[in-house]
């Protein structure tokens, strides 16, 4: 059994440079096995074999082991400190700021974060950079459609200004989606961009493993100006920032020294 999940492992790898070793073993072959035993299938061998001859069944295990549930204003609290302590800060020593949403799913969060921005500059003068893996959820996030339950937490003047109500669903405005340029981007695998000011990380490593999250946070360190901030999930505390060169700037924030 253990031999046939290493395989399989190694056989995604290949296929699509995608290391799944780096996630957590024991829950992400938890969902792979129910997903498999779902659609038929006798092993990952059995599963992966059927994979290779249809494109459907690999496009529903990228869908499956890249997790998207996302919102507006996830776990709001955070967001207040965001806006009113971190985001004065940056701008009291910078006057334009380099912002990445990393794993940023369908679009929520870099579309949170310009509607904060919004408060403090036009929307012509923001630029937020947003990748994600899962190409799939770069599609939705650029399509900018959500139903009402990714809004539960919109304040009611964001809602108003900025999305338009088409049947059951909410629209991002055009403004908002000018801001945000979409990009695939690999945590794992691929250069992290340079010189930022803030990078928001939110409720994606919990999913990997130590190794590969001490990787992730020196990454990020490095990837970040003197002063910049590190954004990070309400589960998700560094342990040791020291040695990643960050100071707890505030509960869920790390500031690069
Ligand atoms: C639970 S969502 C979090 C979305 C958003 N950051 C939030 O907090 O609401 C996790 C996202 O991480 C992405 N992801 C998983 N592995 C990744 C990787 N190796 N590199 C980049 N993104 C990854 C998934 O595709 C998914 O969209």
């Amino acid at each position: 059994m253990a031999h046939d999940y290493n395989q399989f492992v190694l056989n995604i790898k290949n296929k699509s440079g995608i290391d799944l070793s780096l996630y957590k073993e024991a829950q992400m072959k938890r969902r792979l096995t129910s997903l498999y035993e779902r659609k038929g299938y006798a092993s990952f061998l059995n599963y992966y074999e059927a994979m290779l001859k249809d494109d459907l069944l690999f496009n529903e295990f990228l869908d499956r082991m890249t997790i998207n549930v996302s919102e507006f204003y996830r776990n709001a609290a955070r967001w207040f400190v965001l806006e009113n302590k971190i985001l004065p800060r940056l701008l009291s020593e910078n006057t334009s700021l380099k912002i990445w949403s990393a794993a940023c799913s369908t679009g929520e969060e870099p579309y949170t974060l310009a509607m904060i921005l919004s408060k403090f500059m036009p929307l012509s003068k923001i630029s937020i950079l947003a990748t994600d893996i899962d190409r799939n959820a770069i599609q939705r996030a650029k399509m900018g459609v959500y139903p009402e339950r990714s809004l539960n937490e919109v304040p009611s003047e964001m809602k108003k200004k900025f999305f338009q109500k088409e049947g059951s669903f909410y629209k991002i405005s055009e403004d908002i989606k000018k801001t945000v340029e979409f990009k695939s981007h690999n945590l794992l695998a691929d250069p992290f961009p340079q010189q930022m000011d803030l990078i928001v990380c939110r409720n994606v490593l919990i999913y990997f493993t130590e190794e590969a999250k001490t990787e992730i946070y020196q990454n990020f360190s490095n990837s970040l100006k003197r002063e910049g901030t590190l954004f990070v999930g309400s589960t998700e505390q560094i342990f040791n920032p020291g040695i990643f060169n960050f100071a707890i700037e505030d509960t869920f924030f790390y500031q690069k020294q």
